[in-house]
């Protein structure tokens, strides 16, 4: 299909390049609206979690923070702690008055069943191992606590991609096989599917898009007039009783 190379998005390189800064990851928030069912995923994740009256938040991956912050605006008596692994992404939190931390995901540093939501936002696909991660999220939760985890589906923005003759970004937690992958650690998983579409103004916007997964993808996208939007899948996954034997 192309002479470019694939990406595998849990390649530790990659992720490193990825969030050295947080350039990459705005430009892509930036494009995202909700598809025909007007669901957008990142409400879906608030009111999950709003659901749940939770007193102590962990979030792993917070990136920009710009979701811990919607939570503490909304909910200002909730013990949230963002972190991340990348210092970049914990100083871009901290800057929005969010209490933040450089913090590995199968690391926390938070007591044995201390937390009632755990927060896993696009990230579980960049952990270098997805059972040691899962492991630390069981082991922080309280027993009536969940996981909040949200990731992509195989054929999001798979338009886009096509379109640019490059092979879709490699990923191992996904939308088909996310409920699998959290049921070796948790009894109950529910999830709700979300279609998005990402707006592109123009040629130069939908090339710049590209080159944020990868800087040499941006030509290889053929010349096109006026807009063009792309379809994004996206699932909320809900796991709750996590299992004792990974806390
Ligand atoms: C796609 S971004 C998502 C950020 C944020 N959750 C959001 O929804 O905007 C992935 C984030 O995961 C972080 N990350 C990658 N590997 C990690 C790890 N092993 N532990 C903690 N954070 C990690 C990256 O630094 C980046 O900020």
């Amino acid at each position: 299909m192309t002479s470019f190379e694939s990406i595998n998005v849990g390649d530790q390189g990659h992720v490193a390049h990825q969030y050295a800064t947080t350039e990459r990851l705005r430009g892509r928030m930036s494009v995202w609206g909700p598809g025909a069912t007007g669901l957008d995923p990142t409400d879906v994740l608030f009111e999950e979690l709003v659901a749940r009256s939770p007193r102590t938040v962990l979030e792993i991956g917070c990136g920009t923070g710009a979701f811990a912050k919607r939570v503490v605006d909304a909910l200002p008596d909730v013990d949230y702690l963002a972190t991340d692994a990348s210092p970049a992404m914990v100083a871009a939190a901290s800057a929005q008055g969010v209490r933040a931390e450089v913090r590995p995901a199968e690391a926390t540093g938070q007591p044995t069943g201390s937390i009632d939501v755990v927060v896993a936002a696009w990230m579980l696909y960049h952990v270098p191992s997805l059972d040691a991660a899962l492991a630390e999220v069981c082991r922080v939760l309280r027993p009536g606590g969940a996981l909040l985890a949200v990731t992509n589906g195989e054929q999001h923005l798979a338009t886009l991609f096509a379109a640019a003759g490059v092979t879709p970004p490699r990923s191992t937690f996904t939308s088909e096989n996310g409920e699998a992958l959290l049921e070796r650690h948790f009894d109950r998983i529910t999830r709700t599917d979300i279609e998005t579409i990402a707006t592109f103004p123009d040629h130069a916007s939908a090339a710049a898009y590209l080159a944020t997964v990868d800087a040499t993808w941006a030509a290889a996208l053929p010349a096109f007039e006026g807009a063009r939007q792309d379809t994004g899948f996206t699932t909320v996954f809900t796991a709750t009783a996590p299992r004792a034997a990974t806390r």
